[in-house]
């Protein structure tokens, strides 16, 4: 979808037109007049349309000029208001077909979010689907300012929102990409595109199995045996020269299958997900590719697939990690834990002042949070980040949420014939395995973030789609503004 801003003193010109109107029946023009007098504003004033958020009404003006009644909700608009009457017009006029829209926007209109709600709704994973399946978007959207609005203060907002909406398309396309098709080492290659795509900006360097097994990622290289695919370990730099340095880490299986501890047949297909902190960091990359943010950021995604190949790890194995600290293997299916050792070990290495993971780490966080919001768990350190976290899922609608890290909950990852065990039994499952995570990112400030529901959704609703909906991008993006 191409989007351009234009401002304007009449709405004159447009055979397709966005309007937004509020639940007070205001409508907002901008100051301006809607064409055709009565035979426009009559359905108005009967209030068949009530202006509620994500609601649409269609009505003809002259020489059958589409104007789409939008809903704007009730006053004060948040973001979400914007980007989600955004992504409600724009399916709407998808669905008829419609190429080419006006979007009649009032001075004050929040572009930024406009833009995000216009550009991420209606995806669909439509790679392998024939064209009568494909995905319907609006391909070209003007922004109709009035005239006493900033066309470089939109312009600039645009572009912002050009950016965060690649990085979470990108994720998203990562997400739905099947097992077979996007392995460990398809991840390595979209990191080189989006460092050979960013103009210098980004660099990228990947470690494959001679260079982890001389390196000691036996924890990541543990988990990857069982399959023929090969683990790789991604590593990506956006240094501006900033003082300082915060590293993201991305949990990669590319697809879970359980391993030796297998998981049930049902709804198994679901785990080529179980990359979605490695595509949320990916994203993050695409769009800082096109970003001036002032400080360092460093991606780490270790990745492989769990498999239950001939050379799998088993239950009662036990792994010395990158660290030195030895891991008891109850459930091989607990794996994600046991290759963000590696990947939180490493991290430390840049000296970042904070250290955030993400994950789709336990089926409990699904239990607790559902698919609309992540859990957020840290060390002490790390929680002194937490309201910034839940401020940015405010703003972004990537919803965060803190869950407890009591020392009294330690004494369950204790194991008799190892430093820790990777599984603390069902209850408490996202604490545990948080747990888990803290003997690796221990002393650095780190936040754990786990998407394993947020990041999937079964149903599509507003700006989400349906399957893996790249969690992560925007809610990271916006955090960076707030570090
Ligand atoms: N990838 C899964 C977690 C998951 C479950 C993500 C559902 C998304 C949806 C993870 O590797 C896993 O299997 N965790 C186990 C841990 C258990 C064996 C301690 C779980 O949550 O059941
Ligand atoms: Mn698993
Ligand atoms: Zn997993």
């Amino acid at each position: 979808m191409r989007i351009n801003v234009k401002t304007q003193k009449s709405l004159d010109g447009f055979e397709n037109n966005i309007v937004l109107m509020d639940e007070s029946g205001k409508l907002s023009l901008g100051g301006r007049k809607l064409p055709g007098g009565k035979a426009l504003t009559g359905p108005i004033e009967t209030k068949d349309f009530k202006g509620g958020l994500g609601g649409t009404h269609l009505l003809y003006g002259p020489e059958n000029s589409r104007w789409l009644l939008t809903g704007l909700g009730k006053a004060p608009f948040k973001a979400r208001h914007w980007r989600d009457a955004a992504a409600a017009a724009q399916k709407t006029f998808a669905a008829l077909g419609v190429k080419q829209a006006a979007f009649v926007l009032p001075a004050k209109a929040d572009v930024f979010e406009v833009v995000t709600g216009l550009l991420l709704s209606g995806y669909v994973y439509d790679r392998y689907l024939p064209a009568a399946k494909k995905g319907k978007q609006l391909s070209r959207v003007t922004l109709l300012l009035p005239e006493s609005a900033s066309k470089a203060k939109a312009d600039k907002a645009r572009k912002l929102a050009e950016a965060h909406a690649a990085g979470t398309l990108l994720a998203r396309d990562l997400m739905c990409s099947p097992g077979n098709l996007a392995g460990p080492a398809y991840l390595a290659a979209t990191a080189r595109q989006i460092a050979k795509n960013s103009g210098g900006r980004i660099k990228v360097k990947i470690k494959k199995q001679a260079q982890l097994e001389k390196e000691g990622f036996d924890a990541l290289l543990t988990v990857g045996r069982g399959s023929r695919k090969e683990a790789h370990l991604i590593e990506m730099e956006y240094n501006p020269k900033g003082k300082r340095t915060l590293a993201l880490v991305g949990k990669g299986i590319t697809f879970d299958s359980g391993g030796i501890s297998l998981k049930p047949g049902a709804a198994m297909d679901e785990m080529k997900y179980d990359m979605g902190g490695a595509a949320a960091v990916l994203g993050t990359f695409r769009a800082l590719a096109e970003l001036n943010y002032p400080h360092r950021i460093i991606g780490i995604v270790p990745t492989c697939e769990n498999m239950p190949g001939g050379d799998a790890y088993r239950p009662g194995d036990i792994i010395k990690a990158r660290s030195g600290v030895t891991i008891d293997v109850k459930n091989t299916d607990a794996e994600g834990r046991i290759i963000l050792a590696d990947g939180l070990d490493y991290a430390k290495e840049f000296k970042p002042e904070l250290i955030i993971d993400v994950a789709t780490l336990t089926g409990a966080c699904v239990v607790a949070l559902g698919n609309e919001a992540a859990a957020i768990l840290g060390n002490e350190d790390g929680e002194a980040y937490y309201d910034k976290l839940v401020e940015s899922g405010k703003a972004t609608g990537e919803r965060v949420w803190p869950m407890p890290m009591f020392e009294e909950y330690d004494y369950l990852i204790e194991s008799p014939v190892a430093d820790i065990k990777n599984t603390g039994g069902r209850n408490g499952g996202t604490i545990t395995a948080a747990k888990f995570l803290q003997r690796f990112a221990d002393p650095k400030p780190w936040v754990h973030v786990d998407i394993a529901g947020a990041a999937w959704g079964d149903k599509e609703r507003g700006i989400r789609p349906r399957g893996g909906n790249g969690f992560g991008v925007r809610l990271f993006l916006n955090f960076f503004d707030r570090f």
